[in-house]
């Protein structure tokens, strides 16, 4: 596609390192055979394939055994089976209101269905979270605290080792959305105190859609989400108990994985605090050019704080999806307009109403792509 401004990052990376697309075509060409299910020279190739994402994932996270790491379709996935797999009637849950609808509506079914209650921490104008909150809600039946590395909506970021060793100090267990952090900060599952982490392949991490993950401790034993084929101990009824086939039944998207694997090597080279000192740059390029602008109201961390690469914001008497429309048509830039699945952030800094626009960056956005934007806004609101 050309002439496109990508400012859509935090929905999905564009474009993908070409090493993405090489993958995946070689894949489709040599290792397009169905994984675990053959003793074949192609599936063997497959296998292989989702071997050596999970190795590159393990290196990226620090995880000590990549078969630790369920690989799923998507983050959605990821949260679902850790938290319908891990909670059981009446579980007391700790969550923040910067939490994605993939968090709060599997919490919500839960409190329905299985009786679990929930605690949102609020968050302030910026995003951030008072731990000292957090420490107060815990109860004798708190199982899991589930918190967003990253405000999809401000960009804010969490103190997610801080966050975690509260979790351990009360005897539960620590479940990360790291939907808008992974590729660009670092983590590291054992010093962050990490339980789960839920991953996409295809934001951060630059791999395709229909790619995710569920690093799972091996202190953990969850229900899975689906039961069927694994292509191992096809006589049992039960599903296997190995890992990672007990939480993979299905034809998994071997060929996505291997753009997956592709990408998270190029992570790897370019280094996450590189990708981070690059987005955050120009985060702050953005919101100083917005905030020169009549009527525009930036939402998130204030100037020169830490946040990933997202910029939301409110324009006065202006409605967020018409202008998103009127950046796209008429400029040629990529963003997103709305609720961005996150009600509760949307409450907490007072749009919940109105909405945003947000503007995500990502490792191939230069600075004249921040100031076509901002020169956009500018000409909207002139
Ligand atoms: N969760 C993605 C977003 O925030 C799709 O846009």
């Amino acid at each position: 596609m050309d002439s496109i401004i990508y400012l859509d990052h935090a929905a999905t990376s564009w474009p993908k390192p070409p090493e993405v697309l090489e993958a995946m075509k070689q894949a489709m060409e040599s290792a397009a055979a169905n994984p675990g299910r053959g003793s074949h020279r192609m599936a063997v190739n497959a296998s292989r394939v989702l071997y050596q994402t999970r190795r590159t994932l393990a290196t990226l996270f620090k995880v000590n055994n990549p078969n630790d790491i369920a690989l799923t379709g998507n983050t959605t996935e990821a949260l679902n089976l850790a938290i319908k797999g891990y909670l059981a009637e009446g579980d007391h849950v700790i969550a923040t209101m910067i939490e994605h609808n993939s968090v709060r509506r599997p919490l919500e079914y839960l409190k329905r269905t299985r009786g679990i209650q929930v605690d949102y921490i609020s968050v302030d104008a910026y995003g951030q979270i008072d731990l000292k909150e957090v420490e107060r809600s815990f109860n004798k039946r708190t199982k899991l605290v589930v918190c967003s590395h990253s405000s999809n909506l401000l960009g804010s970021i969490l103190p997610v080792k801080e966050i975690g060793e509260l979790a351990v100090r009360y005897g539960a267990v620590l479940l990360v959305d790291a939907a808008q952090s992974a590729g660009m900060l670092s983590i590291d599952v054992n010093d962050m105190n990490i339980g789960m982490l839920a991953f996409p392949g295809h934001k951060g991490l630059m791999g395709p859609q229909g790619t995710g993950g569920l690093y799972i401790s091996p202190n953990l034993d969850l229900e899975p989400l689906m039961h069927g084929g694994t292509g191992s101990q096809s006589e049992a009824i039960e599903q296997p108990t190995v890992r990672p086939d007990r939480y993979e039944a299905g034809t998994p998207n071997t060929i996505g994985y291997a753009g997956l694997q592709a990408a998270v090597e190029k992570v790897l080279e370019l280094k996450t605090d590189n990708i981070y000192s690059h987005e955050w740059e120009l985060t702050q390029r953005m919101i100083e050019g917005l905030s020169s602008i009549r009527g525009i109201k930036i939402l998130g961390p204030k100037l020169g704080q830490p946040r990933t690469g997202i910029v939301s914001f409110v324009v006065e008497e202006r409605d967020a999806s018409e202008l998103a429309f009127k950046l796209d048509r008429e400029y040629g830039i990529a963003v997103r307009a709305g609720f961005h699945c996150t009600p509760l952030a949307h409450m907490a800094v007072g749009t919940e109403n109105t909405g945003a626009v947000r503007a995500s960056v990502g490792v191939w956005t230069s600075k004249e792509d921040v100031d076509l934007m901002v020169e956009a806004m500018a000409k909207i609101q002139a």
